[in-house]
């Protein structure tokens, strides 16, 4: 089923230089970005993305860290795309995560886990809508859906 997530490239990403690698996993899987912006977390942005962990004792730490520098924030599109998502960046730890996912490959941190990933649908709808207009996505279809999905694919 074709759905939407957020993903956040986080600081610590941008920091080392590895937007364009994290991105590039992604759209090689076969995902569409419907939605693309740098920009700076402000405190308000931080409250309403980790509404979840705002009483939690790691959060003036978590809110220094995503405040420190700027994300990229991007809407990916496609099959699946938020359960996908979600075991290729890996668990939260990176220390923890497995070999072959990006927490995995490029993380040793509990905390600069370089990027975020919507974990449900539900929560893809909420976070999408903190971080981008309905105007700033873009609806559009790549010219290799032949290749990427079988015809009785296309339409589940
Ligand atoms: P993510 O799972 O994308 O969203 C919540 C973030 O909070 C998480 O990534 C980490 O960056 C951070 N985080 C989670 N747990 C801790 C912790 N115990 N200490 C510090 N940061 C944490």
């Amino acid at each position: 089923m074709s759905q939407r997530t957020l993903v956040l490239l986080k600081p610590d990403c941008l920091e080392r230089r590895l937007a364009g690698t994290i991105l590039a996993r992604f759209e090689r899987k076969g995902f569409r970005i419907v939605g693309m912006k740098l920009m700076s977390v402000t405190p308000e942005i931080a409250a309403q993305h980790y509404a979840e962990h705002v009483s939690k004792p790691f959060y003036p730490n978590l809110l220094k860290y995503i405040t420190s520098d700027p994300v990229v924030a991007v809407c990916l599109e496609g099959r699946d795309v938020v359960s996908v998502v979600r075991k290729m960046v890996g668990v939260t730890k990176g220390y923890l995560a497995e070999p072959g996912t990006i927490r995995g490959d490029f993380s040793i941190s509990g905390q600069k886990n370089l990027v975020h990933a919507s974990d449900s649908p539900e929560s893809a709808e909420r976070e999408t809508a903190i971080f981008f207009k309905p105007e700033e996505l873009v609806t559009w279809k790549t010219s290799d859906s032949d290749y990427l999905l079988s015809e009785s694919e296309k339409t589940e």
